[in-house]
């Protein structure tokens, strides 16, 4: 076998669309034995599987005609062609993608994770470097492709804020975007301005990454989003097909459910509750988009009567750095999301999830830290999933994924099993 046992079973889960449990009794074998097959190689739970379980399992994803389509897209070239934006290897929009493509990219994400859980180590990025060109705050987005450049044994060189830089003297976007595709082989830039980061990307042939632009996308953290549901959903046993996501909060300005919510409508047949306060609401160019997919969209104030349910609970920050006229200070405290209302309107198995920063400031009502101990809540599983994704982004982006699964090599040092003392017994095993 090619890939590890873990890609292999994962790869066949998700061309099939089947659960670990759906799956399990596809192939006639325990859930607890498959589970020991998912592990990552070297862990002490793990077990390899009988050589009849993949040779059966082949033969069902043959069955299932989409190996056959796997293999058609396979043979219409690279990844990043097919994802390409103005015939260029560019990540500008979640728009870019199919959902065999996004499968694809994850499949290459899963490759990843024995690198960013810190057990193989790669230099398939050697030599290469990274600008990351931040003209707003960050501290995922940045460091997060910052280390995943890194971890695959590229350089970064960054710059932050517009104080800092030429463009407080003047200098175009297409004159900086010149000037730094000199210097470096990749970048990520965010920037204030919806539409800003295509322009950076106009004047340049280098592969560049839309790290949020204004109120506009933020692509790569809805592929770490979306990575993070199905990983919760095939833990938890569920589909994303069919299932209900509510997101909440400030649904005008947040670009990351602007990006999420249409990634997700790749996806068939899902419930989206649209919970914000008056004046928040989703603009409705992206509802249109989603509903001619064929989605229901339900809109509401009241987290009461939109949470009940759900199967993800997405929420989001106030945008005060966006707002144009609106006087909202925080959110009204029975529009915050914690522990009360979660227990009241939803089940064992839903997860919460945000893209982070949480407002912990008074007054601000954002996402509570009384959920802090409760393993339904996935923020730091999220975060932490930013890494192998936007390893994948680069990966892909610079043609390398096809490398890495050989050029991985134990690491030398002894990091941490759990990397949060408060992390859930799950953490890090999918
Ligand atoms: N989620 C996110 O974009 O976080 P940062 O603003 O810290 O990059």
């Amino acid at each position: 076998m090619s890939v590890s046992q873990q890609v292999f079973l994962r790869d066949a889960m998700r061309r099939l669309n089947l659960t670990r449990d759906v799956f399990a009794g596809r192939i006639g074998v325990k859930r607890r034995a498959l589970d020991t097959w998912l592990l990552p190689e070297g862990s002490q739970e793990y077990r390899a599987m009988p050589e009849v379980v993949n040779r059966f399992v082949t033969e069902i994803v043959e069955n299932e005609g989409l190996l056959q389509k796997y293999a058609q897209s396979a043979q219409t070239g690279p990844l990043r062609n097919r994802i390409a934006a103005e015939g260029k290897p560019q990540l500008l929009s979640v728009d870019q993608f199919t959902r065999e493509s996004v499968e694809e990219f994850f499949r290459i994400a899963d490759q990843m994770q024995p690198i960013a859980r810190r057990q193989k180590v790669s230099r398939v990025l050697e030599g290469a470097v990274l600008g990351n060109l931040f003209f707003e705050a960050s501290t995922r987005t940045r460091v997060s492709f910052g280390a995943a450049f890194c971890r695959l044994g590229g350089s970064v060189c960054d710059t932050t804020g517009f104080t800092f830089s030429s463009m407080a003297k003047g200098e175009s976007i297409y004159d900086t975007s010149r000037v730094m595709s000199g210097y470096v082989d990749a970048m990520v830039i965010r920037h204030p301005e919806k539409g800003s980061v295509a322009e950076f990307a106009r004047a340049t042939n280098i592969p560049v990454v839309n790290g949020g632009d204004g109120p506009g996308e933020h692509p790569s953290q809805a592929l770490l989003d979306l990575y993070t549901i199905l990983t919760e959903f095939s833990r938890l046993g569920k589909l994303l097909d069919g299932a209900h996501i509510a997101l909440v909060g400030d649904l005008k300005y947040g670009r990351t459910v602007h990006s999420l919510l249409k990634l997700l409508s790749l996806y068939r047949g899902l419930k989206f509750t649209l919970i914000s306060p008056r004046g928040l609401e989703m603009p409705d160019y992206i509802q249109d988009q989603v509903s001619t997919r064929g989605h229901v969209i339900e809109q509401t104030n009241s987290l009461e009567k939109g949470l009940p349910g759900a199967d993800v609970i997405y929420a989001t920050r106030v945008q005060k750095e966006r707002f144009a006229s609106e006087e909202i200070e925080g959110y009204t405290p029975d529009f915050q999301v914690n522990k009360a209302i979660v227990d009241q309107c939803c089940g064992p198995d839903v997860i919460v999830m945000h893209p982070l920063p949480r407002d912990s400031r008074e007054g601000a009502n954002d996402l509570s830290v009384d959920l802090n101990h409760d393993p339904r809540l996935a923020i730091f599983r999220q975060t932490d999933n930013g890494i192998p994704v936007r390893m994948a982004i680069f990966a892909v982006l610079l043609g390398v994924e096809g490398l890495v699964q050989h050029s991985l090599r134990d690491v030398t040092w002894s990091p941490p099993t759990h990397i949060g003392p408060d992390d859930s017994v799950f953490h890090g095993i999918d």
